[in-house]
């Protein structure tokens, strides 16, 4: 048994780590043939790529991927801790699993994720869900086929989490869940410690992967008839400090960007890592999207510094207009938290007006949510929840106006869109994702194919999405 603990899995040690090749163990390739398995997925979009791993190892396992989960013979959750609803739904899901291995005896219910890595849940665990077969975590995801194995075998509860990151393991396999946009991670780990957020606990320290191993990925995905890639990382902006003297995200963007892939994207950007030198890149190349997820979580300076952010308001706008007028037409996306301890009204009008300068193309509200073992946990919180529930309204009502305002702008308008599909609804109709990432809904008569990068004349617009038809 291995237990998760914050103070490992807050230190930053500078030791080297080893990149090892994974080899999935013969003796349990195709044993649980006939098996079936339920996999549900929380979070964010490096938990949804780990579950194209979670997805492979299982199959190579033997198991087979079904939708109900009351039909399965394992159900396995992936799971997420930024925010306390995460928290709360995947502990519900647990709880409604209760009664459905009441029933089956045989049911193998695992947990693994983000969640795995908090000592209070593995607490939580070991002393009020006996039942739950198998935990491991973010650390040792690649373990998946012997664990369940063990859990198996010796029928015996396998609690397995590593606090702090081991090898950086290539080659896990993967079944990816789109045929034309891939998910590439570039990065693992966060260093930056802002005092909300508990993604430097249970993801680790950062390291990159090597540029010749994520350059191969692309390669492969090119072959395979993959149109957009995108790059991960939960701060993309430190790819390639812990390897490389002198190559960075801007290097390795320029690189992909000379290889044959339409459209690349990558998130999350840090802005206190946002060099000129990735700017120029993002601006100079076609192939990659005029898009930057860039969280500013407040528009206070005061409140910024004690969130740990390490800009002030002044540096966040000065990195943004550099952006707008480098690259043509970018949009600009990002992350704000309303409610921080402390935060007063004068602060939240700061956002406010910070909203109204920016304009922003999308943007994700969240309130404060308190994370056990962070430091933002400790302040004092004198908010009550009510003002934080109507800041977060008055809030969205201003980054809702700018979503459609951004949107009207487009009608009459050309833009590249990358078919997702047929709309369910109605013959003709398709819908796919523009260059600056918007959700539009069109009508053409051709014989349109996932996968194909049309242009589509935009006729109106929403706040969520676009409506418009192909043009020659
Ligand atoms: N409470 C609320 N929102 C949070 N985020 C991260 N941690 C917290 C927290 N404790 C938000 C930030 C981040 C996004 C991924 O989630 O805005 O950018
Ligand atoms: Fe959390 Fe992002 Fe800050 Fe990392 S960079 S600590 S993930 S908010």
């Amino acid at each position: 048994m291995h237990l998760p603990n914050y103070i490992d899995a807050r230190r930053r040690e500078n030791k080297s780590y080893r990149r090892v090749d994974f080899q999935f163990d013969n003796r349990v390739k195709d044993k649980y043939k006939g098996k079936t398995f339920f996999l549900k997925t929380y979070g964010c979009q490096m938990n949804e790529h780990d579950s194209e791993n979670i997805v492979a190892l299982l199959c190579n396992l033997g198991f087979s991927q079904i939708e109900d989960y009351e039909d399965a013979d394992l159900v396995l959750l992936n799971t997420c801790s930024i925010r306390e609803n995460a928290h709360n739904k995947a502990f519900g899901f647990l709880g409604r699993l209760k009664h459905l291995k009441n029933k089956r005896k045989d049911l193998l219910v695992g947990l693994c994720g983000c969640m795995a890595q908090e000592a209070s849940v593995v607490d939580e665990i070991l002393k009020n869900y006996k039942w739950v077969d198998f935990v491991f975590g973010t650390h040792n995801l690649y373990q998946l086929p012997n664990i369940i194995d063990r859990a198996i075998e010796e029928n015996k509860q396998q609690i397995e989490v590593f606090s702090q990151e081991g090898d950086l393991v290539e080659g896990l396999p993967v079944v990816r869940s789109n045929g034309y946009k891939a998910y590439v991670n570039i990065i693992y780990g966060c260093n930056k410690f802002c005092t909300y957020c508990i993604v430097p606990y249970t993801r680790g320290r950062e390291r990159s992967r090597k540029k010749e191993d994520i350059l191969k990925e692309i390669d492969q995905l090119i072959q395979e008839g993959y149109k957009e890639v995108t790059l991960l990382g939960q701060n993309v902006n430190a790819y390639g400090k812990d390897l490389y003297d002198n190559y960075s995200l801007a290097n390795l963007l320029e690189d992909i960007a000379k290889k044959d892939i339409p459209r690349i994207r990558f998130m999350t950007s840090h802005p206190w890592d946002f060099t000129d030198s990735m700017i120029e890149v993002i601006g100079k190349y076609e192939n990659i999207m005029p898009s930057v997820h860039l969280p500013v979580q407040s528009g206070s300076s005061r409140i910024l510094k004690l969130m740990g952010r390490r800009y002030s308001r002044e540096e966040y706008m000065k990195l943004f207009y550099k952006i707008k007028k480098t690259v043509p037409n970018v949009a600009i996306s990002t992350d704000i938290i309303v409610g921080f301890p402390g935060e007063k009204e004068e602060d939240f009008l700061q956002t406010l007006s910070l909203v109204e300068e920016c304009k922003y193309d999308n943007a994700f509200t969240f309130i404060f949510s308190k994370r056990e073992g962070t430091p933002a946990c400790k302040l004092k919180d004198d908010v009550s929840l009510e003002e934080k529930e109507m800041r977060l309204q008055r809030l969205n009502k201003v980054v809702n106006k700018y979503f459609l305002e951004n949107n009207k702008k487009l009608e009459g308008t050309v833009v590249p869109v990358l078919v997702e599909g047929p709309s369910e609804k109605k013959n003709n109709m398709f819908f796919g994702y523009t260059d600056t990432n918007k959700l539009i809904n069109f009508v053409s008569n051709k014989q349109l194919n996932a996968g194909d990068i049309v242009n589509v004349k935009v006729l109106s617009a929403k706040t969520w999405s676009l409506d418009g038809e192909t043009v020659e």
